[in-house]
């Protein structure tokens, strides 16, 4: 398939895991892919995983920490200059928010910056991408956000991310509802367990507990998710606004996980 032949896309936090397997998608399917990690060394890092994949050449990678407006408006400024057009924007990047503690412990400042990573970022790229490429040109442009199952089914001790995927949720409907007269479209994936690198750390028993409470025995990969916001982003969804798919394996269907069963 080659449904993104000619289109120019930008994918925010594609120096590592899942976002390197959504560049790789799209590239596959005949874009040009723009991404960006939060910093150079980052950025770099990412630059070279997608070189080692053989794909060099169909990206341009450049550093943003999208909760910085100037260094949103310099990205796109390059965009423009170089690309002259964006037809897809994928909100992938997130702060994890990880190691904040409990409830009554985060540190309102810490939370603030997973929030301004997570919700602020990625409305103020969407409203880029909008005011400068999707509103203007002839052939509109889509947006698809990475949010969670968290937003709807928290887990422990992570306040800050859950409450940010819970503002993306709201976010995405709310874009979708005033963007729609303009012909943007505004989508969303919400994963659960994707493998990524910070597996290899986990005790192998928790990592195969985590895979028996899916109800189809295990994570999403990558490219699993890359699918899916292809699907969103591509014009087999082209009715589809203001939705958000879960991808997560069956666990948010399920009452109480398998290890809990009577
Ligand atoms: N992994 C999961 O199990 C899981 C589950 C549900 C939802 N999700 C969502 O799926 C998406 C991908 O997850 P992942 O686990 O692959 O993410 P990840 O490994 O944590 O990578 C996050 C990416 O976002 C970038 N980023 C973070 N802060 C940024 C900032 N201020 N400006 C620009 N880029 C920034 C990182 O760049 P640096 O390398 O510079 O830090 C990195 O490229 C995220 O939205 C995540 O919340 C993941």
């Amino acid at each position: 398939m080659h449904r993104f032949q000619n289109k120019i896309v930008l994918v925010t936090g594609g120096s590592r895991n899942t976002g390197l397997d959504i560049v790789e998608r799209f590239i596959r399917e005949g874009a040009f892919v723009w991404t960006c990690g939060s910093s150079p060394a980052s950025t770099a890092k990412g630059e070279a995983a997608l070189n080692e994949r053989g794909l060099g050449g169909s990206f341009r990678a450049l550093p943003c920490d999208i909760s910085d407006h100037a260094q949103v408006t310099a990205l796109f400024d390059a965009i423009e200059r170089e690309s002259g057009q964006l037809d897809v924007l994928v909100n992938n990047a997130a702060d994890q928010g990880l190691n904040q503690g409990g409830p009554l412990d985060v540190d309102p400042a810490a939370m603030l910056k997973v929030l301004a990573t997570n919700v602020v970022g990625g409305f103020q790229v969407t409203q880029m991408a909008c005011n400068r490429f999707f509103a203007k040109q002839e052939t509109r442009g889509c947006v698809v956000f990475l949010s969670s199952n968290t937003a709807r089914r928290a887990i422990r001790n992570r306040t800050s991310y859950c409450a940010s995927k819970g503002g993306i949720n709201s976010l995405v409907r709310s874009l979708a509802l005033d963007l729609g007269p303009l012909g943007i479209r505004v989508n969303c994936c919400a994963p659960g367990y994707i493998y990524t690198e910070r597996w290899d750390t986990l005790d192998p028993a928790l990592a195969a507990r985590r895979r028996k409470n899916c109800p189809i025995g295990r994570e999403a990969s990558g490219a699993d998710i890359a699918g899916v916001v292809a699907f969103l982003a591509s014009s087999d969804s082209s009715n589809i606004t203001g939705e958000i798919i879960t991808v997560d394996a069956g666990c948010s269907c399920q009452h109480m996980p398998i290890d809990c069963d009577c």
